[in-house]
């Protein structure tokens, strides 16, 4: 298996361009089963998630293809012919589930496989269940998987979800398209990836209001059209490199990115000493003070603090000066990188949800691993300022999230390659 070997240097100096977003991107893909007409969207990001989600797709017999070095994808759905969504590729990435939803809702039935565990919580589909249910689909778990149908199709309906799941409320907005009458979801998510997902609904045909707010409400139609979609930027991607000058020094533009994208991000980055400034590119990021202060941060649905930037944000205060807390509220098991980090020389005391970091000078390089997304990238950004060399193995994990991460921080200094196993 490859690994990357970073070795802690100077200041960063140059831009990095941002990404169309993972999350978007594996919702929107599966709106194309809503659908007999072609869907294209542009900016996609190139990552071996897409790849998963792309042959799904053609298992239930849709047209899927990457043009332009994989950042234009093309879709058609004219000519389904399973409802079936494999364990062997759900059990690869979760997000695969968000099949279910525009598959009862075009073809009246589908067998989903639940995805089971997961390196970072339990993460149940109950939220997904039981937003189809209230839409009139008959769900049974058999198999290990959800069988639902809807044979005389879906009706609109008042869903209250008990939390702002985004899956679920993906799910259930695609259901809704082409059910009868008129679906409320409050309650609902309002992550970016959601506006995006409704826009391109929207584009489609779909009768929409309210994304962005926790009240969406959706008014059936019979039909979908085609449409060509440009994916939002990639406000995860955006927030890690924006870390990597707060980390390692310097000054980076992040091409692309806009501060809606990750206020409560840059409101908390801003406190700890980094400056942030809008350009008419992105974002220019640089590190104001030699040494950065220590924050306490609650992750939260958006537009709180996301989860999915809390391993990074740890990475950088291992050095800040003081004592900050990091608190997980989405995920119980989201703290796999702290022993990798610790390794490296923090100091960082985990008690259930709750990350204690004492910050200290310096980190050191050491061999680490992470079983995560997120907490692989973490491993990356603190070895960009640690004391020698850092070697990150499991890199699956990365190419599931972060396009030539090697070339786009080597393009702005860093010193850091990929080693072929
Ligand atoms: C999405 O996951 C993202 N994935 C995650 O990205 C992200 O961390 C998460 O939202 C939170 O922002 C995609 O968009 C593909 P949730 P999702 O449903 O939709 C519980 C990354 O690194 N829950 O909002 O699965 C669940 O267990 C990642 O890119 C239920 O209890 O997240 C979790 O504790 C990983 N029942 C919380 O809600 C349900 O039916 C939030 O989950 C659904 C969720």
């Amino acid at each position: 298996m490859d690994s990357i070997v970073v070795t802690g240097g100077g200041p960063l100096k140059g831009e990095i361009p941002i990404a169309g977003a993972k999350n978007a991107c594996l919702a929107l893909m599966p709106a194309t089963i809503l659908s007999d007409e072609p869907l294209t969207l542009t900016n996609a990001p190139r990552l071996s998630d897409i790849k998963t989600m792309t042959t799904l797709l053609q298992s239930l017999g849709a047209e899927a293809s990457r043009l332009q070095d994989g950042q234009v994808l093309t879709m058609s759905s004219h000519a389904l012919t399973s409802a079936h969504a494999d364990y062997e590729i759900v059990r690869k990435m979760r997000a695969s589930n968000l099949v279910l939803g525009p598959l009862v809702a075009r073809m009246g039935h589908a067998e989903v496989s639940l995805p089971g565990g997961c390196a970072i919580g339990a993460r149940p589909m109950d939220l997904h269940i039981h937003g189809l249910e209230k839409l009139g689909a008959e769900i049974d778990l058999r198999d290990g998987y959800l069988h639902a149908k809807a044979p005389k199709g879906l009706k609109g309906a008042m869903i209250d979800l008990d939390f702002a799941s985004v899956g679920a409320t993906e799910n259930i907005v695609m259901a809704a398209t082409l059910a009868k009458g008129t679906t409320v979801i409050t309650n609902a998510a309002r992550e970016p990836e959601i506006v995006d997902l409704v826009r391109c609904l929207r584009a489609m045909g779909a009768q929409i209001e309210g994304e962005g707010s926790d009240r969406i409400e959706v008014q059936g139609v019979d039909r979908l059209s085609g449409a060509t979609h440009r994916v939002v930027t990639d406000r995860i991607e955006l927030g890690t490199y924006m870390l990597a000058p707060a980390i390692a020094g310097g000054e980076v533009e992040c091409l692309g990115g806009t501060l809606e994208l990750v206020q409560s991000f840059v409101d908390r980055i801003e406190r700890a000493g980094v400056s942030v400034k809008e350009t008419s590119r992105g974002l220019m990021v640089s590190r104001t003070s030699e040494r950065l202060s220590a924050v306490d941060v609650t992750t939260e649905p958006f537009p709180g603090f996301p989860t999915d930037l809390q391993a990074q944000l740890m990475a950088m205060l291992c050095t800040a000066d003081g004592v900050s807390t990091l608190n997980e509220t989405i995920f119980e098991n989201r703290f796999m990188h702290a022993p990798e980090l610790t390794r490296m020389g923090a100091e960082i005391d985990v008690q259930g949800g709750t990350a204690t970091v004492t910050g200290v000078e310096k980190l050191r390089g050491a061999p680490v691993m992470a079983t995560d997304l997120r907490a692989s990238v973490s491993l990356i950004l603190a070895g960009l300022a640690a004391e020698g060399e850092t070697v990150v193995s499991r890199v699956y994990h990365l190419d599931r999230g972060y396009e030539h991460v090697v070339r786009k921080l080597e393009h702005v200094g860093a010193r850091i390659e990929r080693v072929k196993a």
